[in-house]
């Protein structure tokens, strides 16, 4: 994983928000983003159970885990959607997803996270 973070510009590494406030048409933008593009995978709830998830050899990991997923900040999972980690299987969106929508993905991301931050109170982000 660590390899994979190393590929990625230093601008985005250093990102520690979205440049999109996450307002309620951003979470429902990003929510209708995920289902069409990402839930195959990822799964509804981002669990990483979607249904092509158990054909990969690397599966999606859970984004509700977010020792894992956490290794990403915000810039660095709008790159990954736009460029993918292709030995994983994770494809890169930028032709078919634009800027301001892979933010809003990103925020919805965050969104599916809250609920568990709230619980890791203190949790260093
Ligand atoms: C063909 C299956 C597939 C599809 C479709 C897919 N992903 Fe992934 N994704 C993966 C795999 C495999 C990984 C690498 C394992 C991991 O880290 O979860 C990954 C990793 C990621 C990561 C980094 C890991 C993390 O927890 O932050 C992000 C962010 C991500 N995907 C977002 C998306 C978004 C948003 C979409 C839809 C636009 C999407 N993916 C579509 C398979 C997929």
């Amino acid at each position: 994983m660590k390899h994979q973070r190393e590929q990625i510009p230093e601008d985005y590494r250093i990102m520690n928000r979205t440049p999109m406030t996450p307002h309620m048409s951003s979470l429902r933008r990003g929510q209708e983003l995920f289902a069409t593009h990402c839930s195959s995978c990822h799964g509804v709830k981002g669990k990483g159970d979607g249904p092509l998830a158990a054909a990969l050899d690397t599966p999606p990991a859970s984004f509700l885990d977010l020792s894992h997923s956490d290794i990403f900040g915000p810039g660095e999972k709008y790159w990954i959607i736009g460029k993918g980690i292709p030995e994983a299987g994770m494809p890169g969106f930028e032709d078919q997803i634009g800027p301001a929508d892979r933010w809003h993905l990103v925020n919805y991301i965050d969104f599916l996270q809250r609920p568990l931050r709230r619980q890791t109170q203190g949790h260093d982000h």
